[in-house]
Protein backbone atom coordinates (compact mmCIF):
# COMPACT_ATOMS: atom_id res chain seq x y z
CA UNK A 1 0.00 0.00 0.00
CA UNK A 2 2.44 2.32 1.02
CA UNK A 3 4.53 1.56 -2.46
CA UNK A 4 1.46 2.25 -4.44
CA UNK A 5 1.04 5.25 -1.88
CA UNK A 6 4.39 7.05 -2.80
CA UNK A 7 4.63 6.09 -6.48
CA UNK A 8 0.98 7.74 -7.12
CA UNK A 9 2.39 10.48 -4.63
CA UNK A 10 5.49 10.63 -7.41
CA UNK A 11 3.21 10.33 -10.23
CA UNK A 12 1.19 13.53 -9.55
CA UNK A 13 4.26 15.45 -8.17
CA UNK A 14 5.61 14.58 -11.84
CA UNK A 15 2.98 15.50 -14.10
CA UNK A 16 2.34 18.41 -12.14
CA UNK A 17 5.84 19.55 -12.53
CA UNK A 18 5.76 19.20 -16.66
CA UNK A 19 2.42 20.78 -16.80
CA UNK A 20 3.98 23.80 -14.75
CA UNK A 21 6.71 23.83 -16.91
CA UNK A 22 4.26 22.89 -20.43
CA UNK A 23 2.73 26.26 -18.83
CA UNK A 24 5.20 28.29 -18.79
CA UNK A 25 6.59 27.25 -22.23
CA UNK A 26 3.19 28.34 -23.31
CA UNK A 27 2.94 31.99 -21.80
CA UNK A 28 6.10 32.47 -23.00
CA UNK A 29 5.69 31.38 -26.60
CA UNK A 30 2.12 34.19 -26.09
CA UNK A 31 4.80 36.53 -25.50
CA UNK A 32 2.70 37.15 -21.68
CA UNK A 33 5.02 38.12 -18.82
CA UNK A 34 6.07 34.71 -16.53
CA UNK A 35 5.76 35.32 -12.89
CA UNK A 36 7.21 38.20 -10.79
CA UNK A 37 9.56 35.93 -8.94
CA UNK A 38 11.03 34.72 -11.96
CA UNK A 39 11.42 37.64 -13.84
CA UNK A 40 13.41 39.26 -11.42
CA UNK A 41 15.81 36.02 -10.73
CA UNK A 42 19.21 37.32 -12.90
CA UNK A 43 21.00 33.79 -12.57
CA UNK A 44 22.73 33.17 -16.00
CA UNK A 45 20.59 29.37 -15.45
CA UNK A 46 17.60 31.10 -16.10
CA UNK A 47 18.91 33.58 -18.98
CA UNK A 48 19.72 30.06 -20.45
CA UNK A 49 16.46 28.45 -19.64
CA UNK A 50 14.29 31.29 -21.44
CA UNK A 51 16.86 31.94 -24.10
CA UNK A 52 15.07 29.66 -26.79
CA UNK A 53 11.67 31.22 -26.60
CA UNK A 54 12.65 35.17 -26.71
CA UNK A 55 12.44 37.06 -29.42
CA UNK A 56 15.24 36.80 -31.57
CA UNK A 57 14.91 40.05 -33.78
CA UNK A 58 16.80 40.32 -37.04
CA UNK A 59 19.29 43.91 -37.10
CA UNK A 60 20.65 45.15 -39.58
CA UNK A 61 23.37 48.35 -38.83
CA UNK A 62 24.26 51.05 -41.13
CA UNK A 63 27.87 52.62 -40.40
CA UNK A 64 26.91 55.78 -42.41
CA UNK A 65 30.22 58.30 -42.33
CA UNK A 66 31.12 61.20 -43.34
CA UNK A 67 34.45 61.34 -41.51
CA UNK A 68 36.58 58.77 -40.73
CA UNK A 69 36.42 58.45 -36.73
CA UNK A 70 32.75 58.51 -37.29
CA UNK A 71 33.19 54.90 -38.78
CA UNK A 72 33.02 53.04 -36.22
CA UNK A 73 35.33 50.02 -35.42
CA UNK A 74 33.21 46.52 -35.47
CA UNK A 75 34.45 45.71 -31.95
CA UNK A 76 32.70 49.38 -31.17
CA UNK A 77 29.22 47.70 -32.40
CA UNK A 78 29.79 44.29 -30.56
CA UNK A 79 30.40 46.19 -27.37
CA UNK A 80 27.00 48.02 -28.16
CA UNK A 81 24.89 45.14 -29.01
CA UNK A 82 26.34 43.45 -25.77
CA UNK A 83 24.86 46.85 -24.03
CA UNK A 84 21.45 46.59 -25.94
CA UNK A 85 20.93 42.86 -25.37
CA UNK A 86 22.17 43.38 -21.47
CA UNK A 87 19.55 45.99 -20.95
CA UNK A 88 17.01 44.34 -22.50
CA UNK A 89 17.41 41.43 -20.96
CA UNK A 90 18.28 43.00 -17.12
CA UNK A 91 21.76 41.59 -17.38
CA UNK A 92 23.14 44.91 -17.48
CA UNK A 93 25.55 44.93 -14.39
CA UNK A 94 24.27 48.40 -12.23
CA UNK A 95 20.80 46.31 -12.41
CA UNK A 96 21.07 45.82 -8.62
CA UNK A 97 20.89 49.98 -8.26
CA UNK A 98 17.45 49.39 -9.36
CA UNK A 99 15.39 51.25 -5.89
CA UNK A 100 14.11 48.12 -3.99
CA UNK A 101 10.31 49.85 -4.83
CA UNK A 102 10.32 48.77 -8.40
CA UNK A 103 13.00 45.55 -8.56
CA UNK A 104 9.92 43.68 -8.18
CA UNK A 105 8.63 45.39 -11.79
CA UNK A 106 11.99 44.94 -13.21
CA UNK A 107 10.99 43.42 -17.32
CA UNK A 108 13.55 40.65 -18.16
CA UNK A 109 14.55 37.93 -20.82
CA UNK A 110 12.08 38.45 -24.16
CA UNK A 111 14.04 40.53 -26.80
CA UNK A 112 17.51 39.68 -28.01
CA UNK A 113 19.30 41.84 -31.06
CA UNK A 114 21.07 39.83 -33.35
CA UNK A 115 23.08 40.93 -36.75
CA UNK A 116 22.01 38.91 -39.61
CA UNK A 117 24.73 37.45 -41.77
CA UNK A 118 26.49 40.54 -43.78
CA UNK A 119 24.46 42.98 -41.33
CA UNK A 120 26.89 45.31 -40.94
CA UNK A 121 26.98 47.83 -43.52
CA UNK A 122 29.97 50.91 -44.21
CA UNK A 123 29.04 53.53 -46.66
CA UNK A 124 30.48 56.72 -46.75
CA UNK A 125 27.89 59.46 -47.27
CA UNK A 126 28.94 63.65 -49.29
CA UNK A 127 27.02 65.06 -46.58
CA UNK A 128 27.83 66.11 -42.83
CA UNK A 129 25.82 65.08 -39.97
CA UNK A 130 23.28 63.58 -42.21
CA UNK A 131 21.47 62.00 -39.65
CA UNK A 132 19.83 65.52 -38.37
CA UNK A 133 16.89 64.75 -41.07
CA UNK A 134 15.60 61.67 -41.19
CA UNK A 135 14.35 62.36 -44.98
CA UNK A 136 18.05 62.17 -46.44
CA UNK A 137 19.51 59.38 -43.50
CA UNK A 138 16.91 56.45 -44.63
CA UNK A 139 17.22 57.27 -48.70
CA UNK A 140 20.32 56.78 -50.92
CA UNK A 141 19.46 58.54 -53.43
CA UNK A 142 19.75 61.64 -50.83
CA UNK A 143 23.56 60.87 -49.35
CA UNK A 144 21.62 58.14 -46.89
CA UNK A 145 21.36 54.51 -46.77
CA UNK A 146 17.67 52.89 -48.04
CA UNK A 147 16.43 50.70 -45.30
CA UNK A 148 16.33 46.70 -45.59
CA UNK A 149 12.89 45.49 -45.96
CA UNK A 150 11.23 46.48 -42.47
CA UNK A 151 9.25 43.48 -42.62
CA UNK A 152 12.23 41.81 -42.15
CA UNK A 153 14.76 43.44 -40.14
CA UNK A 154 15.10 46.32 -37.61
CA UNK A 155 17.47 48.50 -39.19
CA UNK A 156 20.00 50.60 -36.80
CA UNK A 157 21.93 53.67 -38.61
CA UNK A 158 25.00 54.67 -36.74
CA UNK A 159 25.59 58.48 -38.33
CA UNK A 160 26.31 61.70 -37.27
CA UNK A 161 22.74 63.34 -35.89
CA UNK A 162 24.74 66.84 -35.28
CA UNK A 163 25.57 68.95 -32.10
CA UNK A 164 22.02 68.57 -30.41
CA UNK A 165 20.38 65.44 -30.99
CA UNK A 166 21.84 62.46 -29.58
CA UNK A 167 19.45 59.92 -31.80
CA UNK A 168 16.17 59.11 -32.24
CA UNK A 169 14.05 56.48 -32.89
CA UNK A 170 10.76 56.07 -35.09
CA UNK A 171 7.18 55.50 -33.52
CA UNK A 172 5.76 52.30 -34.94
CA UNK A 173 3.21 54.63 -36.00
CA UNK A 174 4.77 57.10 -37.62
CA UNK A 175 6.76 54.49 -39.45
CA UNK A 176 7.02 54.54 -43.60
CA UNK A 177 8.06 51.95 -45.76
CA UNK A 178 11.43 54.07 -46.04
CA UNK A 179 11.15 55.97 -42.48
CA UNK A 180 11.99 53.25 -40.20
CA UNK A 181 14.74 52.88 -37.94
CA UNK A 182 16.82 53.83 -34.97
CA UNK A 183 19.66 56.46 -34.95
CA UNK A 184 22.31 57.38 -32.89
CA UNK A 185 25.68 59.62 -32.97
CA UNK A 186 28.72 57.54 -33.40
CA UNK A 187 30.28 59.30 -30.92
CA UNK A 188 27.85 57.11 -28.55
CA UNK A 189 27.90 53.85 -29.57
CA UNK A 190 29.32 51.10 -27.34
CA UNK A 191 31.66 52.35 -23.78
CA UNK A 192 32.38 55.77 -25.00
CA UNK A 193 34.35 58.78 -23.37
CA UNK A 194 31.27 61.39 -23.63
CA UNK A 195 30.39 63.34 -20.66
CA UNK A 196 26.84 62.05 -19.92
CA UNK A 197 25.99 59.05 -22.38
CA UNK A 198 29.16 56.41 -21.93
CA UNK A 199 27.06 53.45 -21.17
CA UNK A 200 25.84 52.63 -24.89
CA UNK A 201 22.50 53.74 -23.45
CA UNK A 202 21.44 55.75 -26.02
CA UNK A 203 20.59 53.32 -28.50
CA UNK A 204 18.60 51.08 -25.85
CA UNK A 205 16.37 54.52 -25.11
CA UNK A 206 16.04 54.96 -28.73
CA UNK A 207 15.07 51.42 -29.39
CA UNK A 208 12.12 52.00 -26.87
CA UNK A 209 10.91 54.63 -28.78
CA UNK A 210 11.04 52.16 -32.07
CA UNK A 211 8.74 49.62 -29.89
CA UNK A 212 6.42 51.71 -29.42
CA UNK A 213 7.81 53.31 -25.78
CA UNK A 214 6.91 56.82 -24.89
CA UNK A 215 8.96 59.27 -22.42
CA UNK A 216 8.07 58.31 -18.90
CA UNK A 217 6.59 61.87 -18.21
CA UNK A 218 4.83 61.90 -22.02
CA UNK A 219 6.73 65.23 -22.53
CA UNK A 220 4.21 67.76 -21.75
CA UNK A 221 5.68 68.48 -17.93
CA UNK A 222 2.08 68.26 -16.04
CA UNK A 223 0.47 65.74 -14.32
CA UNK A 224 -2.66 65.05 -16.69
CA UNK A 225 -0.94 62.57 -19.15
CA UNK A 226 1.03 59.51 -18.82
CA UNK A 227 2.84 57.35 -20.81
CA UNK A 228 0.42 54.58 -21.67
CA UNK A 229 1.58 52.13 -19.11
CA UNK A 230 0.72 50.63 -16.03
CA UNK A 231 3.49 49.71 -13.83
CA UNK A 232 5.66 53.35 -14.41
CA UNK A 233 4.05 55.93 -12.13
CA UNK A 234 3.12 59.27 -13.25
CA UNK A 235 5.64 61.97 -13.85
CA UNK A 236 5.64 65.62 -14.59
CA UNK A 237 8.86 65.90 -16.04
CA UNK A 238 12.22 64.79 -17.12
CA UNK A 239 15.31 64.21 -15.44
CA UNK A 240 18.63 64.93 -16.06
CA UNK A 241 22.45 63.98 -15.01
CA UNK A 242 22.80 61.87 -11.98
CA UNK A 243 19.43 62.75 -9.62
CA UNK A 244 19.51 61.02 -5.81
CA UNK A 245 16.78 59.16 -4.95
CA UNK A 246 14.18 59.47 -4.73
CA UNK A 247 12.48 62.05 -6.52
CA UNK A 248 8.64 62.90 -6.18
CA UNK A 249 6.17 64.80 -8.52
CA UNK A 250 2.55 64.28 -9.50
CA UNK A 251 1.92 62.35 -5.51
CA UNK A 252 4.30 59.67 -6.87
CA UNK A 253 8.08 58.80 -6.01
CA UNK A 254 9.51 58.87 -9.71
CA UNK A 255 10.99 56.13 -11.67
CA UNK A 256 13.82 58.33 -12.93
CA UNK A 257 16.04 56.07 -14.07
CA UNK A 258 14.06 54.19 -16.33
CA UNK A 259 15.85 54.00 -19.65
CA UNK A 260 13.12 56.13 -21.02
CA UNK A 261 13.76 58.57 -19.08
CA UNK A 262 16.76 61.43 -19.55
CA UNK A 263 18.99 61.17 -16.87
CA UNK A 264 22.52 59.80 -17.54
CA UNK A 265 23.90 56.57 -18.58
CA UNK A 266 25.08 55.75 -15.61
CA UNK A 267 22.06 56.50 -13.43
CA UNK A 268 19.31 54.61 -16.10
CA UNK A 269 18.89 51.04 -15.26
CA UNK A 270 15.47 49.20 -16.50
CA UNK A 271 12.27 48.29 -18.31
CA UNK A 272 9.76 47.41 -16.31
CA UNK A 273 7.45 44.36 -17.37
CA UNK A 274 4.97 46.62 -18.71
CA UNK A 275 7.28 48.51 -20.68
CA UNK A 276 8.82 44.53 -21.90
CA UNK A 277 5.02 43.49 -22.79
CA UNK A 278 4.26 46.78 -25.16
CA UNK A 279 7.57 46.25 -27.06
CA UNK A 280 6.37 42.50 -27.63
CA UNK A 281 2.93 43.96 -28.68
CA UNK A 282 5.19 45.72 -30.95
CA UNK A 283 6.30 43.41 -32.86
CA UNK A 284 3.76 40.82 -32.65
CA UNK A 285 1.63 43.96 -34.92
CA UNK A 286 3.92 45.65 -36.72
CA UNK A 287 6.93 42.96 -37.50
CA UNK A 288 5.34 39.25 -37.11
CA UNK A 289 8.17 38.23 -39.85
CA UNK A 290 10.76 38.76 -36.76
CA UNK A 291 9.26 36.01 -35.01
CA UNK A 292 10.61 33.74 -37.12
CA UNK A 293 13.72 33.80 -36.83
CA UNK A 294 16.00 31.61 -34.81
CA UNK A 295 19.67 32.56 -32.74
CA UNK A 296 20.97 29.97 -35.55
CA UNK A 297 20.27 32.57 -38.20
CA UNK A 298 22.48 35.28 -36.47
CA UNK A 299 25.98 36.02 -37.42
CA UNK A 300 26.23 37.63 -34.11
CA UNK A 301 24.29 38.44 -30.88
CA UNK A 302 26.52 38.53 -28.47
CA UNK A 303 30.66 39.34 -28.42
CA UNK A 304 31.47 36.30 -25.65
CA UNK A 305 29.60 33.97 -27.79
CA UNK A 306 30.37 32.11 -30.90
CA UNK A 307 27.37 32.02 -33.07
CA UNK A 308 27.53 29.10 -35.93
CA UNK A 309 25.22 27.26 -37.91
CA UNK A 310 25.45 23.28 -38.30
CA UNK A 311 23.29 21.80 -41.24
CA UNK A 312 21.87 19.46 -41.96
CA UNK A 313 20.75 18.66 -38.84
CA UNK A 314 19.12 15.68 -38.49
CA UNK A 315 22.39 14.66 -39.75
CA UNK A 316 23.65 10.85 -41.00
CA UNK A 317 27.34 11.50 -42.27
CA UNK A 318 28.65 15.00 -43.02
CA UNK A 319 28.24 17.78 -40.54
CA UNK A 320 28.43 21.14 -41.90
CA UNK A 321 29.54 24.08 -39.52
CA UNK A 322 29.41 27.58 -40.71
CA UNK A 323 30.98 29.79 -38.13
CA UNK A 324 30.36 33.80 -38.10
CA UNK A 325 32.97 36.29 -37.98
CA UNK A 326 35.64 33.06 -37.10
CA UNK A 327 38.71 35.45 -38.34
CA UNK A 328 38.56 37.14 -34.83
CA UNK A 329 39.28 34.31 -32.94
CA UNK A 330 40.49 30.69 -32.44
CA UNK A 331 37.77 28.12 -31.79
CA UNK A 332 37.59 25.24 -30.03
CA UNK A 333 35.61 22.46 -31.65
CA UNK A 334 34.14 19.63 -29.91
CA UNK A 335 31.33 17.18 -30.07
CA UNK A 336 29.65 15.51 -26.93
CA UNK A 337 27.17 12.67 -26.21
CA UNK A 338 24.50 13.44 -23.70
CA UNK A 339 26.47 11.50 -21.19
CA UNK A 340 29.17 14.06 -21.35
CA UNK A 341 31.33 11.52 -23.44
CA UNK A 342 33.95 13.79 -25.95
CA UNK A 343 33.60 11.96 -29.29
CA UNK A 344 35.80 14.83 -31.12
CA UNK A 345 37.63 17.91 -30.72
CA UNK A 346 40.11 19.91 -32.59
CA UNK A 347 41.44 23.46 -32.61
CA UNK A 348 40.53 25.56 -35.19
CA UNK A 349 42.11 29.34 -36.23
CA UNK A 350 40.71 31.47 -38.84
CA UNK A 351 38.03 29.06 -40.45
CA UNK A 352 34.29 29.53 -41.73
CA UNK A 353 33.34 26.51 -42.58
CA UNK A 354 34.05 23.16 -41.40
CA UNK A 355 33.13 19.85 -42.17
CA UNK A 356 32.86 16.59 -39.65
CA UNK A 357 32.15 12.95 -40.80
CA UNK A 358 30.04 11.62 -38.23
CA UNK A 359 28.82 8.28 -40.19
CA UNK A 360 30.76 5.92 -37.23
CA UNK A 361 28.27 7.82 -34.31
CA UNK A 362 25.46 5.82 -32.98
CA UNK A 363 22.00 7.08 -33.72
CA UNK A 364 21.02 9.67 -30.76
CA UNK A 365 21.55 12.83 -29.61
CA UNK A 366 24.88 14.92 -29.55
CA UNK A 367 25.92 18.20 -28.73
CA UNK A 368 28.43 20.63 -30.67
CA UNK A 369 30.30 23.28 -29.22
CA UNK A 370 32.40 25.72 -31.00
CA UNK A 371 34.26 28.25 -28.50
CA UNK A 372 31.58 28.61 -25.49
CA UNK A 373 28.54 28.04 -27.87
CA UNK A 374 26.48 24.67 -27.94
CA UNK A 375 24.43 23.27 -30.37
CA UNK A 376 22.21 20.23 -30.10
CA UNK A 377 21.75 17.61 -33.30
CA UNK A 378 20.59 14.48 -33.95
CA UNK A 379 22.56 11.60 -35.49
CA UNK A 380 20.21 9.26 -37.27
N1 LIG B 1 15.50 63.49 -28.37
C1 LIG B 1 15.96 62.16 -28.31
C2 LIG B 1 14.95 61.26 -27.64
O1 LIG B 1 14.21 61.67 -26.80
C3 LIG B 1 17.32 62.04 -27.71
C4 LIG B 1 17.38 61.86 -26.26
C5 LIG B 1 18.77 61.52 -25.80
N2 LIG B 1 18.94 61.46 -24.39
C6 LIG B 1 18.79 60.35 -23.66
N3 LIG B 1 19.02 60.39 -22.39
N4 LIG B 1 18.45 59.24 -24.19
O2 LIG B 1 14.85 60.12 -27.96
ZN1 LIG C 1 13.49 59.85 -26.04
CA1 LIG D 1 2.77 55.11 -16.42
Amino acid sequence: MKTIYTLLLTFISFSLKSQVIEAQKCKNENNIAISQQEIYSTNSEFQEKYRGSQIIIPTVIHVLWYTYDENVADEKIFEQLDELNNCFNATNNDIQNVPNEFKKRIGNADLTFCIVPNGIIRKQTFVNEIGIKDSNVFFSNNGGDDVWNTDSFCNIYITNTGKYIAGYGIYPWAKTKQVNGIVVHPKYIGINTSAHFNLGRILVHEMGHFLGLYHTWKDDNDCNTDDGIEDTPIQEHAYYNKPFYPQNSCGTSNMFMNFMDYVDDNSMYFFTQKQIEKMQNTVSTEYPNWLFNKLDNCALYSSNKTPFTLFPNPVSDILEIKIAYSSFKIVDITIHDITGKILFEQKENNVEKIKINVENFTKGIYFLTVGNTSQKFIKY
